[in-house]
């Protein structure tokens, strides 16, 4: 008995021996789209890099974002929940933070793999995209920051890389000014207009009334001016809980971002760590450096997309510099499918190619939830595989976990399914034989790949409306909505054989598959059984909670009326 414990122990520490416990390099994308990388099958815009990490690992081909929306996805990702249990899954329309100064964000409840890492003593960093709030109370208490959330660095945007932080450009606080200066407007001529009628002696007017609404006016429009010229300052680059960019400088940003992210790697070469490289590309304002603007074949969306896939490079290029490279899980994809409605003004195509698939962003037609996903450890993944089973982004936070050696939290649910068995060749299937998909709050639709089937099953309850009809997309709205007037709800749901019809063009009916309402009662009561596991949450989305609060506004410098400050280049320096 002895010599047999002793046997499991020396078998246990070689075991250590062979594999410890691995670094984690998580490379995130913000709207690219599964057409987009040459190894998913484009020919035309050039990924080399993106490549060379998908032909040293494994390639998932329905590897599906938790939600088709930046916010609710990642919320998802890093904590291995359906972000409706995390109150990430807006119940009105606006599904993602547009300001840094609102108080919704990721509850600090929440448990974030980064968290858990870091409680195994793993050193973590976020750089990049954050855009799961900041602050609740005032503009310091931090509570939905990075650091709050289990990362000992953070260096990049709390929010998102907005059309408005481009000089020039605009959409959220222009379209909210051109929308609203019209209500203090109608105010001031209904106070002249009853002044131009007291004055005639046409009616008797209190003057007190006249002066309130002039008053009211005047603070609206003062307001609203304020909100407008203050636009800049909702983007801004962080470094841990200080601004060190306002407003945000575009020139060489990839280069910035990506050289803090290569001095992350070497101070931590010695020591496990986590590094979440969450790009700002290829969300619009599309940008780029010099050396790579004007130079791929798909205008300025194909620059920032290679300009990407460069940085994605220098990060393989250090780890094999420092020999670290077969102790790393390097994991690629994308928060969720290209937005096919980005065209600007003058028809210059900003989104990226979902390939085959219909739709993209903000919709549950494969296009907005089918992604890129690609894992790579050399000498522990098989290179060169490439799995079709169903797997989600939620599936990084369970296998990460273990992989570190970190228990899973025991009082939540994790929704997440530890994708080592599939990738490690053990298993052919993943351990989904359901996934929900989400728009918003509403249960959109259901996946359902049955154990003795290679059938998979999808079942809509409703799908966008498509504008103008005929689109591949909600044109006249620039994203498409998940509940109202914008959808159409069906009984029974749209039933589809994603196997057979990826491209979801042929809704089944009881006559092309006999098993029609069979197969759907299957589904509607795994949908039932999953909706009694949900809890009432605070909205994290509420109106209340994504508008701008002026008291939440960070500001690193007042000069004059406006925040302005460069603190990046000495900050820089001082990291190393
Ligand atoms: C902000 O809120 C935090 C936590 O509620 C509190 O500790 C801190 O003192 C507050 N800071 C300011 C400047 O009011
Ligand atoms: C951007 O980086 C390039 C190459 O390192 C450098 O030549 C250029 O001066 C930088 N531009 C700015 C604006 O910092
Ligand atoms: C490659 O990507 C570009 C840019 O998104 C797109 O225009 C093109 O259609 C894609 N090609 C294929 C074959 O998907
Ligand atoms: C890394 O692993 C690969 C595949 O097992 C092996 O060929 C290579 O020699 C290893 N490299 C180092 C530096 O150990
Ligand atoms: C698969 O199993 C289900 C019950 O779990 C059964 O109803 C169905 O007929 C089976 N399908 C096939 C193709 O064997």
């Amino acid at each position: 008995m002895r010599i047999f414990c002793l046997l499991l122990l020396v078998l246990g520490e070689a075991w250590s021996h062979v594999t410890p416990r691995p670094n984690f390099v998580l490379l995130m994308a913000d709207d690219l789209g599964i057409g987009d990388p040459g190894c998913y099958g484009n020919k035309t815009l050039r990924t080399p890099n993106i490549d060379r990490l998908a032909g040293g690992g494994v390639k998932l081909t329905q590897h599906l974002a938790a939600a088709p929306l930046c916010t609710p996805s990642r919320a998802a990702f890093l904590t291995g929940r359906y972000p409706i249990r995390s109150g990430m899954a807006a119940q009105n329309q606006v599904g993602v933070f547009i300001f840094s100064a609102s108080s919704g964000g990721l509850p600090p409840s929440e448990i974030t793999f980064a968290k858990l890492l870091k409680s195994q003593g793993y050193t973590t960093a976020l750089i990049g995209k954050w855009h799961l709030g900041t602050n609740c109370h005032n503009s310091s208490d931090f509570c939905h920051h990075p650091l709050s959330h289990g990362f000992d660095y953070f260096h990049g945007i709390p929010v998102t890389n907005l059309r408005d932080c481009k000089p020039g450009e605009g959409s959220v606080f222009t379209t909210a000014f051109r929308l609203l200066v019209f209500i203090p407007l109608q105010v001031l001529a209904l106070a002249l207009l009853l002044a131009g009628l007291r004055w005639l002696g046409l009616f008797r007017v209190p003057p007190a009334l006249i002066f309130s609404l002039l008053f009211l006016a005047a603070l609206v429009l003062g307001l609203l001016l304020c909100f407008l010229h203050f636009r800049p300052l909702n983007c801004f680059l962080m470094r841990n809980h200080d601004i060190t960019q306002q407003p945000m400088s575009y020139d060489n940003l990839t280069q910035r971002l990506t050289a803090d992210a290569v001095r992350f790697i070497q101070r931590n070469a010695e020591s496990p760590f986590l590094l979440v490289l969450s790009f700002l590309h290829v969300h619009t304002a599309l940008f780029s450096s010099k050396i790579f603007a004007g130079k791929s074949k798909h205008g300025a969306y194909g620059d920032a997309t290679e300009e990407m896939d460069w940085s994605v490079g220098q990060i393989l290029d250090v780890l094999d510099e420092l020999k670290l490279a077969n102790n790393t899980l390097i994991y690629f994809s994308s928060d969720q499918g290209a937005h096919v409605e980005e065209v600007t003004v003058k028809g210059e195509v900003h989104g990226g190619s979902n390939g085959i698939y219909k739709g993209g962003k903000a919709t549950n037609w494969e296009g907005g939830i089918r992604v890129p996903g690609i894992l790579r450890w050399p000498g522990v993944i098989q290179a060169g595989l490439e799995l079709d089973a169903p797997t989600s982004n939620m599936d990084l936070f369970p296998t990460v976990a273990n992989l570190a050696g970190a228990p899973l939290p025991e009082d939540r649910i994790i929704d997440g399914r530890d994708l080592m068995p599939l990738l490690l060749g053990q298993s052919q299937r993943s351990d989904h034989e359901f996934l929900f998909h989400y728009c918003n709050f509403y249960l959109n639709a259901v996946r359902w790949h049955p154990r003795n089937s290679t059938s998979i099953w999808k079942a809509f309850f409703f799908t966008p409306k498509f504008s103008p009809e005929g689109a591949n997309g909600c044109f006249a709205t620039h994203v498409c909505f998940c509940h109202g007037h914008s959808i159409t709800h069906h009984d029974p749901p749209l039933l589809f054989d994603i196997s057979q019809d990826p491209r979801e063009t042929d809704p089944l009916t009881p006559t092309s598959e006999p098993r029609f309402w069979e197969i759907l009662e299957v589904m509607q009561q795994a949908a039932a059984r999953h909706t009694r596991t949900l809890q009432d949450v605070p909205d994290q989305l509420s109106p209340g909670n994504i508008i701008w609060k002026p008291w939440l506004q960070m500001c690193c410098s007042w000069s004059g009326l406006s925040c302005q400050c460069d603190r990046e280049k000495e900050e820089g320096r001082g990291s190393h």
